[in-house]
């Protein structure tokens, strides 16, 4: 990605010294899927989380599905996880043989509804079909609300698993993301708040479920000289070159949240009181990263809807994007079942994603808050 004016909405925002560990790994033929590079780079990711152990891998859904084989997800399988994320926190669901089943979020944190997932809970368990699993998504860097659902979880012994793939550094009452579940995947893409430029990781307290994934993520070979196979495996394994560029990222993670939570800052002294914008909520006891900022706009108050202001942003070449279209109104997740839905309904409807770049100047930011509030009353 070239820089260039267009003002994108979360860019990779390097170091400098990128490039220094990635000569490094070539001057010492480290170019393959296994090095010093990654075991540094596993070890100083997990010194940040506070997890005892992790595989770098490919990507956050990589990560997502090994934890679903670990904890035993497959065909016949039900696996509850939230409607309002990213398909990739479901698309890992199908890819075990699993069905997902949607559960609506709460307006307080956009996540899961606790109380909505209690209820399913009670109500499978009162049909003895619980789910294999949960999946909780911690999204645009907001933890979910933990503790109701850890305890409801806990009643009936099923495991969860954290996509903490847009939540690095976010925390819920002090504990960090990724702390809470049997285990937590994280995504380095392109546009996270660190990248290694595609990637992710499958962290845990739990060693079994660590070394089930390693094994499987290099493809499940047995530990004998010659290539001999017990079980399917995948090619999910970071490459020594990609960790080469995460080690210089995990270095700045406090400093990018920062500056993401800064970007936050100024959009809502720039536009807080305006009415019919309102900002994504950070309930007490938790710290979102900001990972992106979110705002839904009520076109009655504001005089425009969130599609008019998207429009008008892109013609000024600068990326919005709308807030994700809950997975129970995907075409492709349409014979799935679903909890509740009419919050995730509403904010798809009214909520846009601005440009939140770790490395966005306040100019940027009062450019694409002035272009904004253009819009009012524009009917
Ligand atoms: C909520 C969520 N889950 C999972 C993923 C998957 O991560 P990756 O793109 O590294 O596969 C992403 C991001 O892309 C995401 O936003």
């Amino acid at each position: 990605m070239k820089k260039s004016d267009r003002i994108y909405l979360s860019p990779p925002h390097m170091t400098g010294r990128e490039l220094d560990y990635i000569k490094n790994a070539f001057d010492d033929n480290w170019v393959a899927p296994a090095g010093p590079d990654l075991v540094a780079f596993e070890r100083d990711f997990l010194e940040y989380i506070g997890t005892a152990f992790g595989v770098a891998l490919v990507s956050g859904t990589a990560a997502l599905h090994l934890a679903l084989i670990a904890v035993g997800a497959k065909a016949g399988d039900e696996v509850l996880c939230p409607t309002f994320t990213f398909c990739a926190t479901a698309t890992p669901i199908v890819h075990a043989g699993a069905s997902p089943v949607f559960v609506d979020c709460e307006e307080k944190s956009w996540n899961i509804d606790p109380e909505l997932l209690a209820k399913e809970l009670k109500n499978l368990a009162d049909k003895n079909k619980l789910p294999k699993a949960v999946i909780v998504a911690h999204i645009y860097g907001q933890s979910a609300d933990m503790d109701p659902i850890i305890e409801s979880c806990n009643r009936y012994e099923i495991p969860i698993i954290e996509d903490a793939a847009e939540a690095l550094g976010a925390t819920y009452k002090g504990t960090m993301c990724g702390n809470m579940g049997v285990c937590a995947a994280f995504s380095f893409n392109g546009n996270k708040t660190i990248t290694t430029s595609g990637g992710g990781m499958l962290v845990s307290n739990n060693e079994e479920i660590v070394e089930k994934a390693r094994h499987l993520s290099t493809q499940a070979k047995d530990n004998v000289p010659h290539y001999q196979h017990s079980s399917i495996g995948y090619n999910y394994r970071l490459s020594n070159i990609l960790a080469a560029i995460g080690r210089a990222q995990v270095t700045v993670i406090d400093e990018r949240i920062s500056q993401t939570r800064e970007v936050n800052r100024i959009y809502r002294e720039l536009l807080g009181d305006i009415s019919g914008i309102d900002f994504m909520p950070e309930p007490p006891n938790t710290r979102s990263t900001n990972w992106l900022t979110c705002i839904t706009i009520d076109p009655k108050k504001f005089g425009a809807n969130k599609e008019e202001i998207r429009l008008c942003l892109e013609d000024e070449n600068i990326e919005s994007r709308p807030l994700w279209m809950p997975m129970h109104m995907q075409p492709v997740f349409s014979k799935c079942r679903k909890v509740g839905g009419t919050v995730s309904e509403e904010l798809f409807k009214n909520g846009l994603s601005l440009p939140s770049g770790s490395d966005m100047t306040g100019e940027d930011i009062k450019r694409v808050s002035e272009i904004i509030t253009s819009n009012i009353d524009r009917r």
